[in-house]
């Protein structure tokens, strides 16, 4: 299959711009660490996982919405530069630009993120139908920054299409909740997870929760496990994906990394577990990098180390 082969992907979340710290060692309540540098990304967790898509060479349209400020333009400047659709971003008079302010731990690449989302907010539910409707996607991948009306207008709408609906958990997993039934494909973190089983998960009992999350509707779960890589439960088989080991500078879109090329190896016409194969490597070469938008892989580096892993084992 040819990248022109490569059916449309609509992803829905917030754009954000983030402001990042590396420090040490991260402060606790009420104390103040000096820093060691200070850079300024492109972020949200919408916007990375449509770049990841877009690099993964799926043709790659964005629902969200941007502050008519400095930030708003330069993020849609930058979506624009990787060739993604931004005729569904909305500029929004009043509400700002989304921001995150994240601390990044110089030796392990851990981060801690406060986000506030501005403008991501207002994307209603008649503007995502009309994304829908206007795209024509196969695939629609969002995470749970819009409001919930919006997911659920989304999912509606691409159902009515035919398209497959993928939902990223994050970043507050309790608002998958009432989708879950609906659901194509539902990805989470080993965090999200938890929260959504109410159990502890771990790279070892990864599989029995996947198939623990299949039981409340999605007909296909993926647990991410950080360094221990993904597990896969795809109607009733499960299969695990470990991650190939790299060291960690900055883990800030590497679940957006993880996520967007599994979008795009389905948009490909890929199954769940080819897809997920492709996802853990996307996910540790983005953690090689500083900062969102520049540490997402292209498809060629991730087929370069896909290639190599299985020189390795054969
Ligand atoms: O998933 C990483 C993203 O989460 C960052 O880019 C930041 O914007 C936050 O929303």
């Amino acid at each position: 299959m040819t990248t022109n082969d490569v059916r449309p992907v609509l992803v829905a979340g917030a754009i954000n711009t983030d402001l990042v710290a590396r420090v040490a060692k991260a402060p606790a309540a009420g104390e103040t660490v000096t820093g060691s540098a200070f850079a300024i990304f492109g972020g949200g967790k919408g916007a990375n996982q449509a770049i990841a898509t877009a690099r993964s060479g799926a043709p790659t349209a964005m629902l969200g919405a941007l502050g008519d400020d400095d930030f708003g333009r330069a993020r849609r400047a930058d979506l624009d530069a990787e060739g993604i659709d931004t005729g569904s971003v909305a500029r929004h008079e009043t509400e700002p630009s989304g921001v995150a302010l994240i601390v990044v731990e110089e030796g392990t690449g851990q981060n801690r993120i406060s986000y506030v989302p501005g403008a991501t907010l207002t994307i209603r539910p008649a503007q995502a139908r009309h994304a829908v409707k206007r795209i024509q996607p196969a695939v629609v991948l969002t995470t749970l920054e819009p409001v919930p009306e919006t997911i659920a207008a989304l999912i509606e709408s691409t159902h009515a299409i035919g398209g497959m609906v993928v939902l990223n958990a994050s970043p507050e997993p309790h608002g998958a909740r009432p989708f879950l039934p609906d659901l194509d494909i539902l990805v989470v973190n080993e965090t999200e997870a938890e929260e959504l089983l109410g159990t502890e998960v771990t790279p070892e009992n990864g599989r029995e929760a996947a198939l623990s999350l299949a039981k409340l509707g999605p007909r296909t779960v993926v647990v991410t496990l950080g360094p221990a890589g993904a597990v896969v439960a795809h109607e009733a088989e499960t299969q695990s994906f470990p991650a190939p080991q790299v060291t960690a500078v900055d883990t800030t879109g590497a679940g957006d990394s993880f996520t967007g090329a599994f979008a795009a190896e389905l948009a490909r016409g890929g199954d769940p577990f080819s897809a997920a194969r492709r996802g853990v490597v996307a996910g540790s070469l983005a953690t090689t990098k500083s900062g969102a938008y520049p540490s997402i892989p292209h498809h060629a580096d991730i087929e370069a180390m896909l290639a190599s892993l299985s020189d390795e084992q054969a």
